[in-house]
C-alpha cells in the first residue's frame, strides 16, 4: 500500500493512501453509442447510473440531508438500534464489501462495532469515491481500504486485492430498488456468489403512502430535480449531445400498481437535441425516463432473497414499517 506523509494539527503523521483499482472500464465510444441508442428510443430512456458523475454524487449527498428523504435516516436509525443484534448473527466475514459506496459514511459507523478489516468500496463514480476514500483512510488509518471502480450493473468480479475468504456485502440505501424484481433476482444471485461463505446485509425501501414517497422524490428545495437535470450535463459530457438545461423539467411520480417511484425529465417546449451525427425532437411534454425505484412488500423480498440462493434470513424494520434491512447467509 503506497503512504504518504501529511500534516495534521501542526503533527506529522503517516496516513496510508487508499487503493483505487478501476476495472472494465467501458470505451467511451460503447458508452456513447449505448446511450444514445437510449435517446432515440421511444419513450426515451437512460440508465440511472449515469445520474452519478462527480457533482451527482454530490448531489445524492445532498438529497440524504433533506427532511423530505426519509429512507436515509430511516435506515440508519435501524442500524442505530439493531446493531449489536445484527453483530451477533453475522457470518464470520472481515472484509466488508460496500456496493454503491457513495460518501462510504454508512460503512464506516459498521466499522467497529462489526470488527471490519478489510473495507472493499465499489462505485462507478470514481472521482467521488477516491475523495471519499482519502477522508475515510485518514479518519480509520488501521483499516485496510480499496476502492473499486466498476459498473456492476454489468458486471461483478472483484479483483485479487479484495482479498480471500469469505465476505460481508453491504448494499444499503435501497440501490437494488433500481432494478425491476426480475433483473434484482438476477443480480443478487450474482452477489450471492462474490459473499459465498459470508453473506449480505442489505437495505430496502417499503411500500408506503404514495404522498410520502412523492415528496422524498421531489422536494421543494429542488434538490432532486438538481440531481435528475444534472444528468443532462454528464450525457453532454459521454455522447457530445447539446441539452439546454432550461428545457427540462424533473417530474416524479409513484406507480402504485408497478410498487415504483419513476423520474423522468420532461421537455417544457418543443426541443431539438443535436449531437455530432444526428438529432432528436421531442414534442412539448415528452420525457425522457431516468429512474425506477421499485419500493417492496418486506415478505416478497424475503422470498426475492431466498430465490436468490440466501438462507437464514433475517429482518429489522422501523416502527412505521417504512424500511427494512436484510442479513441473509450466502
Ligand atoms: C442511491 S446511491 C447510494 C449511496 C450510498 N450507498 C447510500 O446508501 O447512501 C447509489 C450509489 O451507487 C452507485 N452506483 C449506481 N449505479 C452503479 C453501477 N451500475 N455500478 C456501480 N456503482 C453504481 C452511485 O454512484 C451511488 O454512489
Amino acid at each position: 500500500m503506497d503512504e504518504k506523509r501529511s500534516q495534521t494539527s501542526g503533527l506529522e503523521a503517516t496516513v496510508r493512501s487508499p487503493r483505487l483499482i478501476q476495472i472494465d472500464r467501458a470505451e467511451p465510444a460503447a458508452v456513447r453509442a449505448a446511450l444514445l441508442d437510449g435517446l432515440e428510443a421511444h419513450p426515451a430512456r437512460v440508465s440511472p447510473k449515469y445520474l452519478y458523475d462527480a457533482l451527482g454524487s454530490r448531489l445524492f449527498a445532498a438529497i440524504c440531508e433533506l427532511p423530505e428523504y426519509y429512507p436515509t435516516r430511516t435506515e440508519a436509525a435501524i442500524f442505530a438500534r439493531h446493531v449489536e443484534e445484527i453483530a451477533a448473527r453475522l457470518p464470520a466475514a472481515r472484509t466488508l464489501v460496500d456496493l454503491g459506496a457513495g460518501n462510504c459514511e454508512k460503512a464506516a459507523r459498521l466499522f467497529e462495532p462489526f470488527g471490519v478489516r478489510r473495507y472493499v468500496a465499489v462505485d462507478i463514480s470514481v472521482d467521488y469515491l477516491r475523495h471519499s476514500l482519502d477522508l475515510l483512510q485518514r479518519r480509520h488509518p488501521a483499516i485496510e481500504t480499496i476502492g473499486v471502480g466498476m459498473d456492476f450493473s454489468t458486471h461483478l468480479s472483484l479483483p485479487d486485492e479484495a482479498g480471500e475468504g469469505p465476505r460481508l456485502v453491504f448494499y444499503p440505501g435501497s440501490s437494488i430498488g433500481n432494478f425491476s424484481p426480475e433483473e434484482a433476482e438476477r443480480f443478487l444471485r450474482v452477489v450471492h456468489g462474490v459473499c459465498k461463505g459470508g453473506g449480505l446485509l442489505i437495505g430496502v425501501d417499503l411500500v408506503k403512502p404514495a404522498e410520502v414517497l412523492e415528496s422524498a422524490y421531489d422536494d421543494p428545495l429542488g434538490v432532486t430535480a438538481a440531481f435528475n437535470r444534472n444528468l443532462l450535463l454528464h450525457l453532454d459530457r459521454l455522447a457530445g449531445t447539446d441539452f439546454a438545461l432550461a428545457d427540462w423539467r424533473h417530474v416524479a411520480f409513484y406507480d402504485s400498481e408497478r410498487l415504483r417511484i419513476e423520474m423522468h425529465l420532461e421537455a417544457v417546449r418543443a426541443v431539438v437535441v443535436r449531437w455530432p451525427e444526428g438529432e432528436r425532437r421531442f414534442a412539448r411534454g415528452e420525457r425522457i425516463h431516468t429512474e425506477n425505484s421499485w419500493k417492496w412488500r418486506a415478505e416478497d423480498f424475503a422470498a426475492l432473497l431466498g430465490r436468490a440462493g440466501f438462507s437464514a434470513i433475517r429482518r429489522w424494520s422501523d416502527e412505521r414499517g417504512w424500511f427494512a434491512v436484510f442479513l441473509a447467509q450466502a
